[in-house]
C-alpha cells in the first residue's frame, strides 16, 4: 500500500514512544512513562453535572456545529482569565483550537514551507517535532540550560542559516515547566529571546500547557504577556487543569495570524466540538478554577517532592536530575556512555518505566538520559520505582565502567 501514500505521509513515522508505552501499561509496572495528568485530579463529579444539564436544557446549541473560530462565550472567558496575566487580547485574537496539539498542527499548516528552519529547544515536546516535521521543516536544536535557551547559540546559528541562504521562520518554546525536562525560563531569557526575534525577524510559538502548574517560587510573566509586536503566537490548553478528554484549547495571536489560521482549520475539523466548548466554558465560569488550580497544584507538588527525594536516597553518584519548580515531568542525565534505551528492557523485567530520551532529540542525541513524570504514580509507588530504577541504572553503569576497562 505504501505506493500509495503522499510523499508527506510517507515521512511521519508512529511515535516511539507511543509504542514503548504498549509495554508499561501492564498493571504490575510502576510507570513513570505517560505524559498524562492524574485522573484523580478530574472534576468528574461537577463535569457530569454540567454535561447532563447541557445537553438536557441546549441539546439545540451544545449538540450543533460551533463556529470555526469557537464558542464566543468560552473565547471571553479565557481571555478575561489570560487578562489576569496580562495577556490583552481581542476576540478576532483568540481561536478555540481541538486542543493543543492540533494549535501545533495549525501552526505547521500555517507557516512552514518546506525547508524553512523552526529551531527549537533541545530537547523539546515530541509532539511538537512530529507536527514540523510532517511540514518539512528543518528542524534545529538549540542547548537548553537551566534558565532557558542558550540564547548566544540562537543568535549565531540564526544569522549563520541565513548567511547559508536558509529560511528562519519560527521558534518554537515551552517556557514554563518544559516537557520533557521541567525547566522554567528566566524572565532574562523571555526578555532576550523577544529582542532577538525582533532583530532576526522572527515569529515565536509559545506553548503553555503547564504554565499554570506553578508549586513554588516567583511567577514569571509569559512571552505572550512581554510581547510588543505581536509576534508570539500563545498556545493554552486545558488538558494539564481540567481534563484532556474535552480537547479544547486554544491560540492567541496576532488578528491577521487568528484569521489565516481560522481558514486553515475550517479544513482540518470545522470546528471543536461545541459540547466540548460548553462543558469548558460552564467549568471556568462556575466553578472555583483559582481554587481547583490549587488542589491540583498541592497534589503534583506533594508527588514531585517525594520523587526528588527517592531520587536523592537511591540514585548512584554521577547521576543528575531537574529539580522543577512545576508540570508534571523531571529529567535525568546518567553520566556519559550509559544508554537509557539499551537499559529499557532491564526495567521492564523489574517492573518499572520511563520515557528514553533521544526522541525528544531533533539531533538524535540524550542517549544517556530520560524523562520521569511524577503525575501518576502514588507516593509509595515512587519510592519503590526509583529504588528499582536505581538498581537498573547501577547494573547500567557497572557496564559502561567493564566496557571502558576501568
Ligand atoms: C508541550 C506540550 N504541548 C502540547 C501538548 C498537547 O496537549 P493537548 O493536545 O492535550 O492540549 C502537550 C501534551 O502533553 C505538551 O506537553
Amino acid at each position: 500500500m505504501e505506493r500509495f501514500f503522499s510523499r508527506r505521509a510517507r515521512t511521519i513515522r508512529r511515535s516511539v514512544l507511543r509504542e514503548l508505552l504498549k509495554f508499561t501499561q501492564r498493571p504490575e509496572v510502576i510507570s513513570f512513562a505517560g505524559g498524562t495528568p492524574d485522573p484523580e485530579t478530574f472534576p468528574k463529579d461537577e463535569l457530569s453535572r454540567i454535561a447532563a444539564e447541557e445537553i438536557a436544557r441546549n441539546y439545540a446549541k451544545c449538540l450543533q456545529y460551533s463556529t470555526t473560530e469557537g464558542d464566543t462565550k468560552l473565547r471571553e472567558v479565557l481571555l478575561k482569565l489570560f487578562a489576569g496575566e496580562g495577556i490583552e487580547a481581542t476576540l478576532d485574537e483568540i481561536i478555540i483550537t481541538t486542543a493543543s496539539q492540533q494549535g501545533l498542527d495549525l501552526v505547521a499548516k500555517t507557516f512552514i514551507d518546506p525547508g524553512d528552519v523552526v529551531y527549537m529547544e533541545l530537547p523539546s515536546y515530541i509532539g511538537a517535532i512530529q507536527a514540523f516535521r510532517a511540514f518539512q521543516a528543518e528542524l534545529v536544536g538549540v542547548p537548553l540550560e537551566e534558565d532557558g535557551m542558550d540564547l548566544e547559540a540562537l543568535r549565531e546559528r540564526i544569522r549563520a542559516d541565513k548567511r547559508e541562504g536558509r529560511r528562519p521562520k519560527f521558534i518554537y518554546v515551552i517556557p514554563d515547566f518544559q516537557n520533557p525536562t521541567g525547566v522554567c525560563w528566566s524572565r532574562e531569557k523571555r526578555l532576550k529571546l523577544l529582542e532577538i526575534a525582533s532583530e532576526e525577524d522572527l515569529l515565536v510559538v509559545e506553548d503553555a500547557p503547564y504554565r499554570p502548574l506553578r508549586f513554588r517560587g516567583e511567577h514569571i510573566p509569559s512571552l505572550k504577556a512581554l510581547d510588543e509586536e505581536g509576534r508570539v503566537v500563545f498556545l493554552f490548553t486545558l488538558s494539564k487543569i481540567l481534563v484532556p478528554g474535552l480537547r479544547v484549547a486554544a491560540l492567541v495571536g496576532d488578528r491577521e495570524i487568528v484569521s489565516k489560521v481560522v481558514a486553515v482549520k475550517q479544513a482540518a475539523d470545522l470546528c471543536t466540538p461545541a459540547l466540548t466548548q460548553a462543558l469548558a466554558y460552564r467549568f471556568l465560569a462556575e466553578s472555583d478554577i483559582a481554587g481547583h488550580i490549587e488542589t491540583i497544584r498541592a497534589h503534583y507538588r506533594r508527588k514531585r517532592d517525594a520523587m526528588i527525594e527517592a531520587l536523592e536516597r537511591h540514585m548512584p553518584e554521577g547521576v543528575r536530575w531537574t529539580r522543577p519548580d512545576g508540570g508534571l515531568f523531571l529529567w535525568v542525565a546518567l553520566p556519559e556512555g550509559a544508554d537509557t534505551e539499551r537499559m529499557f528492557p532491564k526495567a521492564l523485567e523489574r517492573k518499572v518505566a520511563y520515557v528514553i530520551g533521544t526522541p525528544f532529540f531533533v539531533d538524535g542525541s540524550g542517549r544517556n538520559t530520560m524523562r520521569l513524570s511524577f503525575a501518576i504514580a502514588t507516593e509509595e509507588q515512587i519510592e519503590e520505582g526509583i529504588r528499582r530504577l536505581s538498581e537498573v541504572v547501577r547494573e547500567e553503569l557497572a557496564a559502561v565502567s567493564a566496557a571502558a576497562g576501568l
